[in-house]
């Protein structure tokens, strides 16, 4: 009798201490996982409309993916404002942030990060040629901590837009930073294709903007129309590029839709925000561990929209064919 009571009591304790004891495990988890919400360190290189709006689109497919700023991730965003400086010691800072998952924002705001960390996953956010870039081993294969999307403008359809809208025009001169390797890359397939397509290349690199306004001068009297590559730089500086081409008369063709926006003639693009949709989509596939990226091969866009600016087509009498006016998106832009 004694042993029985004593048995119970030895039981009742026992679940008590048992209850308490996974009591106090939920309520360690619940506080862990609080703490525990992913944090992604995000670099942007500059600001520009193009690269804001790859901004914009990561974060709402990060969102939609369950990953909401504030409450499901932590979100810690840097500017480098094209300061190489600022870019290492911002992309140390991430490091320190113990993010999760860093994401690159233009090539040299993602090649500073990959000089931090070779472990961190780092997702880029349409950069133009990941390989060359030295970012990864292979776009199919990258192999260590970096995948992401590549921005790879559809140079050859934007050669066939030019003969349609220029068909007089031979003579093409292309403006671009000699300090972003990603136009160092555009720029050679760019020239290449444009050969093929029957025009005479010019390149016309700069060290920084301050050369911009005059370079422009000078192709002015040396080519027909100003190509401009998917170029940081020249993204930062297009309302100086627009204002001398016009003040000249001499077309400019950039390689995205915001900078048919910002005033350019027309383009083949790929749209900037869903570059950035795309991107938060992979920093979300990572977050949840359903993909690494080693195994995952950098994103690429088949196709373009076509985009054109309607002021400038008319300041240089281009009549636009009823077939271009439905398939294009007409934008208005800056013109004088
Ligand atoms: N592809 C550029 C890079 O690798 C970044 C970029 C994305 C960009 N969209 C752009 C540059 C539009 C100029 C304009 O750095």
């Amino acid at each position: 009798m004694k042993n029985k009571r004593l048995m119970a009591a030895i039981a009742v304790i026992g679940m008590v201490i048992g209850v308490s004891f996974i009591k106090d495990i939920s309520s360690q988890s619940q506080s862990d996982k609080k703490q525990e919400i992913p944090t992604v360190g995000i670099l942007q290189y500059v600001s520009h409309p193009a690269l804001d709006d790859i901004y914009k689109g990561m974060v709402d497919a990060l969102a939609k993916e369950g990953f909401k700023d504030g409450e499901t991730v932590r979100l810690v965003f840097q500017n480098g404002q094209a300061d190489q400086s600022k870019l290492t010691s911002m992309s140390q800072h991430l490091i320190n942030e113990k993010s999760d998952v860093l994401v690159g924002i233009a090539t040299p705001a993602a090649q500073a990060l990959a000089n931090q960390t070779q472990t961190t996953p780092i997702i880029l956010g349409a950069i133009s040629d990941p390989q060359s870039a030295g970012l990864v081993t292979s776009n199919e294969r990258p192999g260590g901590n970096v995948t992401g999307v590549s921005d790879q403008a559809p140079v050859k359809a934007q050669m066939e837009l030019v003969k349609q809208l220029l068909p007089e025009k031979k003579m093409m001169g292309i403006l671009y930073s000699s300090a972003e390797d990603n136009s160092a890359y555009q720029v050679k397939k760019i020239s290449e294709e444009a050969s093929r397509s029957g025009y005479e290349v010019r390149k016309y690199p700069v060290p920084s903007t301050n050369e911009i306004s005059q370079m422009m001068q000078v192709m002015a009297r040396e080519v027909d129309f100003v190509y401009v590559p998917t170029d940081n730089t020249m993204a930062n500086a297009m309302q100086t590029i627009v204002d001398v081409a016009n003040q000249h008369h001499i077309p400019v063709i950039p390689s995205v839709d915001t900078m048919v926006e910002q005033g350019g003639l027309a383009t083949v693009g790929i749209n900037q925000y869903e570059l950035g949709v795309q991107t938060g989509k992979m920093v979300a596939d990572v977050l949840t561990g359903k993909s690494q990226p080693a195994t995952t091969p950098i994103y690429t866009f088949e196709t373009g929209d076509i985009i054109i600016n309607k002021k400038q087509a008319d300041n240089f009498g281009i009549t636009l064919t009823s077939d271009l006016v439905k398939q294009a998106k007409i934008v208005g832009g800056e013109s004088k």
